[in-house]
């Protein structure tokens, strides 16, 4: 495995890779979901590239910036035992040389307004943004990403529909503890009481899944108790949403192929996750 951290010479490293590239985007401080996204990429392509860049354009808060683990050693020792072939961990000047405000900038407006948007003002902008920035550097045929991240997906997928990008976008299911927590480098922020607590997020769209399941369509009914039973477990509630799994619109009473999207916060953490749930 190659550490490259200059664009000149990620281009001239692919150029002598064989094959077909897929590339799997991280802000590092990877665990078993990352890892998971390693995995299908060893899959489907002949060379992996894997990213690890905290992108400051995609956080609303210094904060949380400057808060971010980054653990680079730990994160490459174990994309080695991966058996990846290029870790590309730009510095913040080599994606944005000058301003951050004058930067180029790619939007992906109304999906990207609602949900995390709304909670998070300007982070698709600059989550789109950065893998735009990331496609034109690697040029991969593939790219894999979490379904942790459903808006986000959804985001990049509709940026790549639209700007005709040629990058086959795949989503990996979301990676979970034994309880059902999904993975994230957020769950650290949680002391041992909060730990406990935490799938209570999961429990609450699993909750609601099984009752549409059981044939339920009042869902503003049904996001309302499932926003109580999150609250009840000492979680406070962000958003959650029945939408349509597509494009995240209202659904109708007759559409079959849904998700479920919570985020809450727990102490220092902001949680999220989500559910599809497909009616057959
Ligand atoms: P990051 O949060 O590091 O996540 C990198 C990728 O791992 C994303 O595609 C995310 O959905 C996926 N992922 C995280 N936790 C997961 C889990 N428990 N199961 C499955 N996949 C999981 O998402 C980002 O970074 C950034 O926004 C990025 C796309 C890199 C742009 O900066």
């Amino acid at each position: 495995m190659r550490q490259i951290a200059d664009v000149s010479v990620l281009r001239q490293a692919l150029r002598a890779l064989p094959g077909r590239v897929a590339l799997v985007p991280t802000m590092g401080n990877l665990h078993e979901g990352h890892l998971t996204l390693v995995r299908r990429a060893r899959e489907i392509a002949d060379t992996v590239v894997v990213s690890i860049f905290v992108n400051p354009m995609q956080f609303d808060r210094k904060e949380d910036l400057e808060a971010y683990p980054r653990t680079l050693q730990d994160d490459a020792n174990l994309l080695k035992a991966e058996g990846i072939d290029l870790l590309f961990h730009p510095p913040v000047q080599t994606i944005y040389p000058a301003s951050m405000e004058t930067h180029t900038r790619v939007e992906v407006p109304g999906l990207s307004d609602i949900f995390c948007g709304a909670s998070r003002p300007g982070h698709f902008v600059g989550v789109a943004t950065i893998v735009c920035k990331l496609f034109n550097m690697v040029q991969p045929q593939s790219a894999v990403f979490g379904k942790k991240d459903f808006q986000q997906l959804l985001v990049i997928r509709r940026m790549v529909e639209d700007l005709a990008m040629p990058v086959e976008i795949i989503g990996v299911d979301t990676v979970r503890e034994s309880d059902g927590l999904a993975m994230s480098s957020r769950n650290n922020y949680l002391n041992a009481e909060q730990r406990a607590r935490a799938p209570a997020l999961y429990a609450a769209l699993k909750h609601t899944a099984d009752t549409l399941r059981e044939g339920r369509r009042d869902f503003a009914r049904l996001e309302q108790e499932a926003t109580r039973m999150i609250a009840e477990a000492g979680l406070k509630p962000d958003y959650l949403g029945i939408r349509r799994a597509t494009d995240l619109a209202e659904p109708r009473q007759g559409d079959r192929s849904l998700v479920i999207l919570g985020a809450a916060y727990l102490g220092l953490a902001r949680l999220i996750d989500n559910l599809e749930v497909d009616l057959g």
